[in-house]
């Protein structure tokens, strides 16, 4: 197997968690991290690793030809996790352009670094691996799954860009031969979440008793899977997946928005020692999303038949380790929320 791995996105939310895995799991290997450090990416999510004599952290953008081929040559990474994106779709309704460039170009960017770096292509100690989304599939209504077959149908800004990247990496692999495996998640909660995504974000509010915005009427239905488990699919696709291979990972737990946000509710009461129908009075429905997806779904028994993964965490355990990460981590939860993150990523983007 590949010694030499390159983790992008290894700062942000999943990418920590990988990160962590690899370098705890596999002493012999080196893990190299590399991020840019946008405002979502923050060095505390991987500080219990950052003195391991296999871990290195490299603070670069994807979208830089010049410094990625550099690293390329400098460091000749055998294999590629690919996890930096921009990933936040109410963002990409905003700043479309920022998606594009990170998530297309950045991640061609990176598909050419390897193409040419890797000389002898059909070695088989070199992997390009691209974590996706299932937004890619677009929007189930009331019935169905999405299968590894399911046609796309990107409907987000976000979504759209994702389905890109996941096109290019296929493109790569069909018309270069490189090495390629690709995996799209469902929704992921745990630690270390940027609090503008659903669960932390209500969490945090819930905290500062600040409305809990619903998007819509909440009946919008989302598939939620532990992050610690995404992390060992992940480790499982990467030694065991097949080239050319897509593996859809997901925990069969849909939850409506709005039945989430009560259950949060609930769970955070009786942490805070609250009466219980305290934190729900904090609901607030707000206007909807603009092309806001009804629901999605993962059909995962693919990578269950064929690699034997599935998940090791309850949706009750899992969130209850969160609540419970995010009540202990008052001092993560204020930095990233106190806005010094934004910094770089405004400054890079103003540029543009
Ligand atoms: P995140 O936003 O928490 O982290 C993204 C990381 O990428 C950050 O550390 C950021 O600094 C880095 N990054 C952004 N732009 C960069 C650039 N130009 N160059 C280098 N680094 C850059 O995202 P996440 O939620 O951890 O998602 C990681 C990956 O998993 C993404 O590819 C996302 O599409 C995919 N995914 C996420 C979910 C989910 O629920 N969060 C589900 C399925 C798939
Ligand atoms: P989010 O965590 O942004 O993930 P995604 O859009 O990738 O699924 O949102 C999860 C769901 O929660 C989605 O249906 C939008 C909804 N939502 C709210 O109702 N309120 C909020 O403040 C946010 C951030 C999301």
């Amino acid at each position: 197997m590949p010694k030499k791995i390159l983790i992008t996105g290894g700062a942000g939310f999943i990418g920590s968690h990988v990160v962590r895995l690899f370098v705890n799991q596999y002493p012999d290997y080196q893990i190299f991290n590399l991020d840019a450090l946008t405002y979502a990416g923050n060095l505390a999510n991987v500080a219990d690793v950052a003195d391991k004599p296999n871990y290195t952290f490299l603070k670069a953008d994807i979208t830089d030809t010049e410094h990625i081929y550099a690293l390329f040559a400098e460091y000749q990474f055998e294999a590629v996790i690919h996890l930096a994106a921009e990933s936040h779709v109410d963002r990409s309704i905003t700043n479309p352009l920022a998606f594009v460039y990170t998530n297309i170009i950045g991640t061609v960017n990176l598909l050419n670094a390897a193409k040419n770096t890797w000389k002898d292509i059909s070695n088989r100690n070199h992997r390009f691996y691209h974590i996706s989304t299932d937004e890619v599939y677009g929007s189930l209504e009331h019935g169905g799954y999405f299968t590894e077959t399911t046609p796309y149908d990107p409907k987000s800004p976000y979504s759209a860009s994702k389905a890109s990247s996941d096109h290019f990496v296929r493109a790569y692999h069909n018309t270069y031969k490189l090495p390629v495996v690709i995996s799209n998640c469902s929704n992921n909660y745990g630690p270390n979440q940027f609090p503008e995504k659903l669960i932390p974000l209500i969490i945090n509010n819930i905290q500062q008793k600040k409305p809990l915005p619903v998007y819509g009427k909440g009946e919008n239905v989302r598939d939620w899977l532990y992050v610690i488990d995404h992390a060992r699919a992940i480790d499982i696709v990467f030694h065991k997946g097949k080239n050319g291979e897509t593996y859809n990972i997901g925990g069969f737990n849909e939850w409506k928005n709005i039945d989430l946000v009560r259950l949060i509710c609930k769970i955070m009461d009786k942490k805070l020692g609250n009466p219980e129908g305290t934190s729900e009075q904090l609901i607030t429905f707000v206007t909807d999303r603009a092309g806001h997806d009804l629901r999605y779904a993962i059909d995962a028994s693919k990578i269950k038949s064929e690699l034997g993964w599935q998940p090791s965490v309850t949706f009750e355990e899992g969130l209850e380790r969160t609540i419970d990460w995010y009540l202990e981590n008052k001092a993560w939860l204020e930095s990233v929320t106190s806005g010094s993150y934004q910094k770089y990523y405004e400054e890079m983007y103003s540029q543009r």
